[in-house]
């Protein structure tokens, strides 16, 4: 089939290489004018394993290209995938300025049927909007589809050619026939629904994954009062099918580009029809809070924190990828460096996404592990990247200041953390070595 892609953000870029490597002749658009060169050069311009080497391949066959021309785009494709930005407004809505714009210049272009499948995530009610922009502009006959995204960041590949499930929203049989072909050798879970609830099931699964993150998440604080582990505790939930293991370990809270925006755009779209999403907003400040436990551990490990020295180890809001997009990182350090501390950080990927999301004082830029931990009065880590995972914790403990270790991520066994003499503090489980007195007789291991 011929596909033209709108967008080259994340989610755009990921499918038009995946339908090419499928075989498909595949556009990518971008109004980016730099972008499209660098793309073409074969330069991708986010941090996805696994993702130039594809783009390589096919555009070397000749399946394929980029340009910021739209209409030829257009013209050329049978099926248009709409994958522009939808950010938050103040308000937490989304912004459908994108979509609105790239409905029109759709419209504009068109020259006979085309089907408009929608990979954006919108609001409930956004798919019959863009019918009604591009039914103003043109006459000619088309079909608007809602097929939301799952792809995580980091494995964005493998969930594209491994859905657990295609979601195709449309009235139209002909769309449910070649969206079906089209999809047909990525997963066998295939459900057809209607526009507004393909637009609704988005939300629903990014708020559901995000509830079970803040539920665990809350479940490790008590953990922590009454002695228990919540990695056991998470264990043993997860065994039971009704609950899943999935979605339940517990750290410093979801960042990323997806919970944070798409938990608030739903709890709009429920205020917007009067209802009140109670138990979201919950969700949304345990994961606001949750961040400052690294603060509230460090202060009960070293006291009043003004004049030390903090290394920060993952400022990725997950590892592998260079996303620092409401990232924990970004809190944590803007706090510390409030409270008086001098911060040293180092991540393998994403240091120059994070120095440009902030105008960061008192901060030193590290080029290795080693070096932000060297002298620093304590250690927190905040992204779960393997190479932090590796870390001879014996030399680091012996190159700091004070041996504390915070552990946002619950990367390290006991049994590691007892070769070393480090006050370690982690998320929902017993404190090693713990400075000031356990609550509880067991929980100092
Ligand atoms: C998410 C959804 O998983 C994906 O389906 C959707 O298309 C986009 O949003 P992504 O943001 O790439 O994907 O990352 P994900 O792996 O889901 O993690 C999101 C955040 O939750 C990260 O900050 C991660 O650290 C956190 N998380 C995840 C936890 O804190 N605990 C967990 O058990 C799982």
């Amino acid at each position: 089939m011929n596909i033209s892609v709108i967008g080259t953000g994340y989610v755009g870029l990921v499918s038009g290489v995946c339908f090419a490597d499928l075989g498909h002749k595949v556009t990518c658009v971008d109004k980016d004018i730099q972008k499209v060169m660098k793309l073409r050069n074969g330069e991708v311009p986010i941090y996805e394993p696994g993702l130039q080497e594809l783009m390589v391949k096919n555009a070397a066959a000749g399946r394929l290209s980029f340009t910021h021309d739209v209409p030829e785009a257009v013209q050329d494709a049978e099926i248009i995938i709409l994958a522009v930005g939808t950010p938050s407004l103040p308000n937490g809505e989304a912004n459908l300025q994108y979509i609105e714009q790239a409905a029109r210049e759709i419209a504009l272009a068109m020259n006979g049927y085309k089907i408009i499948m929608t990979k954006s995530t919108v609001p409930v009610g956004t798919n019959e909007h863009i019918r009604s922009i591009i039914a103003s502009l043109t006459e000619l006959p088309f079909d608007v589809a809602s097929v939301p995204e799952f792809l995580r960041e980091g494995s964005a590949i493998s969930d594209t050619f491994h859905p657990d499930r295609i979601v195709i929203g449309t009235d139209s049989e002909t769309v449910k026939e070649k969206l079906t072909e089209l999809h047909s050798k990525l997963a066998n879970n295939i459900l057809i629904t209607d526009v507004r609830s393909a637009e609704m099931i988005k939300y629903a699964s990014n708020a559901f994954l995000a509830t079970k993150i803040s539920f665990i998440n809350e479940i490790a604080n008590i953990c922590e009062k009454v002695g228990a582990d919540v990695t056991l505790v998470a264990r043993g939930m997860g065994y039971d099918r009704r609950i899943g293991s999935a979605f339940l370990s517990a750290g410093i809270g979801y960042g990323g580009s997806c919970f944070p925006k798409d938990t608030d755009a739903l709890i709009q779209i429920a205020g917007n029809v009067e209802y009140d999403f109670k138990l979201l907003k919950s969700v949304v400040n345990v994961n606001k809070d949750q961040r400052f436990n690294v603060i509230r551990k460090l202060q009960e490990a070293l006291g009043d924190l003004s004049g030390k020295t903090i290394a920060i180890w993952g400022l990725a809001f997950k590892p592998n990828t260079d996303d620092v997009r409401y990232a924990p990182a970004i809190e944590i350090i803007g706090e510390l460096t409030r409270l008086g501390c001098t911060v040293k950080a180092y991540d393998p990927v994403a240091m120059e996404n994070f120095r440009k999301s902030g105008n960061y004082e008192n901060v030193i830029w590290c080029d290795a592990m080693t070096s932000a931990a060297a002298d620093s009065d304590a250690l927190c880590l905040l992204t779960e990247w393997d190479e932090f995972k590796k870390a001879d914790l014996a030399y680091i403990e012996k190159i700091m200041n004070q041996p504390v270790l915070i552990d946002g991520r619950n990367v390290f066994t006991k049994d590691k953390i007892a070769l070393t003499n480090f006050h370690y503090y982690s998320v929902g489980r017993p404190n090693i070595n713990q400075v000031s007195q356990a609550i509880y007789s067991d929980a100092a291991v």
